[in-house]
């Protein structure tokens, strides 16, 4: 195993090793490299102040590149890529990217704290392609804040951005070709000051190694296990990183479902997602923001068993299934059953969750899935209720409804399932289904909401559920209409 994190930074090549396995990409920069343009702003991936880009290569002969927060990435994610920070922009000759001259011609900076984070971010949407209207720059910034420009001046020189020249193909072959000859194939194993991190190269590397190491804990997008070093200063002394594990980052779709690997991001997966219901699509473009969707996966929203995790509510009520692996043992189980109690997940000690599958909806069956949060973009849930129901001949043959925030654990509504199924939809039944969400569910109150709001606000989901899809009874609920 190599014991060298081998990068690009820039155009510069490097070669790490010596430091700490839950260094983040921003200290490293800021105090190894002394490059203190990325800033720190929350340390927690939400601002966006410290975005840079990382390229790995693609399929093609090109570089995949996508802007994360360096804040809470940990280095070991920097082998055998290229990291792009804003002091790479200007050109030696003192030239400023058309990124960086559209910031300076629509005056989109004042204290400028938050201008290297934009520039990055909008970079990453240049070298994507993505900055082509209003609301697409807009989506696409969601994870970057600032308290003095203003986001219409911003806005305005993101939109100047994507209409210039785009990226130079040749030279971005030319640095997969770098990147390429970086790699010799290995995983890599760090050591230092008694910890240490694994990142291996294959499911089956990883199961070799996660059997061998048990109590190592699996990094995948570090968009969780990142806040344990930043905000909770916890030590960790061994670790897997699960980002150069290409094989479990698979998405495959056919006309009976998708299985969407562990590995793959939220970004990646969004698109199979929306194909199987436009909602899941739009719950994915409220995830967070474009940096964590970069960075956080499928497998760790799961895996990580947050009662308000936004995936698992929604793919519970669609009866998806997961896989999971240890060492050469795979097993499958209905993804509700993951889920045992607060922190308590069916996952024994060195198993690892392999991929999930989800089954395509059938022609009469209805799904929706609604967030509640208290901002639009960039927030966890406070509620989230997913719902699946089959009508025949007016009446509820089968339904599958799951809430999250509601429980200590991504829950299905079995009382309200038992008095919907068999029955007429008409507004008795419906009330009767409404009040046995108390037998369901005794929420708590915590900073994002109240007992009372999240029985409430679960009551009228159901209701609005069956305003939106009660046979003669639909109308329009939605303030954004989803396509
Ligand atoms: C700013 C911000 C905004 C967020 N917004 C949202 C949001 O809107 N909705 C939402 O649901 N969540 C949100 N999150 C939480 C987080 O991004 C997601 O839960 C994400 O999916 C976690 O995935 P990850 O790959 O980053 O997990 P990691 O942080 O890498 O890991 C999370 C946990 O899962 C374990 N794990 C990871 N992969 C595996 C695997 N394959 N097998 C077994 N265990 C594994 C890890 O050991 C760890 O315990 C947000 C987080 C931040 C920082
Ligand atoms: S410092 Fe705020 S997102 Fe990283
Ligand atoms: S310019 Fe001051 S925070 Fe954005």
């Amino acid at each position: 195993m190599a014991d060298t994190i081998r990068f690009l930074l820039g155009e510069e090549e490097r070669a790490l090793k010596g430091v700490s396995p839950t260094l983040t990409v921003l200290e490293y920069l800021r105090r190894h490299e002394r490059r203190t343009g990325t800033k720190e702003g929350c340390a927690e991936g939400d601002c966006g102040a410290c975005t840079v880009v990382l390229g790995e290569p693609d399929d093609a002969g090109g570089v995949k590149y996508r802007a994360v927060n360096s804040c809470i990435q940990f280095v070991s994610v920097l082998n055998g890529r290229q990291l792009i920070i804003v002091e790479n922009l200007k050109a030696a000759d003192g030239t400023l990217h058309p990124v960086q001259q559209a910031l300076v011609d629509y005056h989109g900076s004042q204290c400028g704290f938050c201008t290297p984070g934009f520039v990055m971010q909008l970079y990453a949407g240049w070298l994507e392609g993505r900055l082509t209207d209003r609301q697409a720059v807009k989506d696409w910034l969601a994870g970057n804040l600032c308290r003095c420009t203003g986001y219409g001046p911003i806005v305005d020189a993101g939109l100047e951005a994507g209409a210039s020249a785009p990226p130079d193909k040749a030279a971005i072959a030319q640095t997969a070709k770098r990147l390429a000859a970086l790699d010799d194939g290995s995983a890599l194993h760090l050591v230092h000051d008694g910890q240490q991190v694994f990142a291996p190269r294959s499911a089956d590397e990883l199961a070799e190694i996660y059997a061998a190491h048990p109590d190592a804990v699996l990094v995948a997008g570090a968009t969780d296990v990142g806040l344990w070093v930043t905000k909770q200063h916890r030590r960790l002394t061994a670790l897997i990183d699960l980002t150069s594990v290409k094989n479990l980052a698979i998405i495959e779709e056919d006309d009976e479902g998708v299985t969407v690997g562990a590995l793959a991001s939220h970004r990646d997966a969004t698109e199979a997602f929306a194909r199987l219901h436009p909602d899941l699509g739009e719950l994915m473009r409220r995830f967070a923001s474009i940096q964590i969707r970069n960075a956080g996966t499928v497998g760790g929203n799961i895996a990580n068993g947050s009662p308000i995790g936004d995936l698992p509510p929604a793919l519970i009520a669609l009866d998806a299934r997961l896989t999971l692996r240890r060492g050469q043992e795979g097993r499958e189980i209905p993804l509700e059953n993951f889920f045992i109690a607060y922190g308590k997940q069916d996952r024994a000690p060195g198993e690892f969750v392999e991929s999930v599958y989800v089954p395509r909806l059938a022609p009469d069956m209805s799904f929706v899935c609604y967030k509640l949060s208290k901002r639009f973009d960039q927030d966890i849930s406070a509620l989230m209720g997913a719902f699946r129901v089959k009508q025949r001949d007016g009446r509820v043959a089968e339904a599958r409804i799951a809430f999250g925030g509601m429980a200590a654990i991504p829950k299905r509504a079995s009382a309200v399932e038992a008095a919907l199924t068999g029955t007429l939809v008409d507004e008795m039944t419906i009330e009767r289904a409404v009040a046995a969400l108390a037998e369901d569910y005794s929420p708590i109150t915590d900073m994002r909401a109240s007992a009372g709001y999240r029985l409430k606000a679960a009551r009228n989901l159901l209701r609005r559920f069956f305003l939106e899809n009660g046979g003669d009874r639909r109308s329009a609920t939605r303030v954004l209409e989803v396509a």
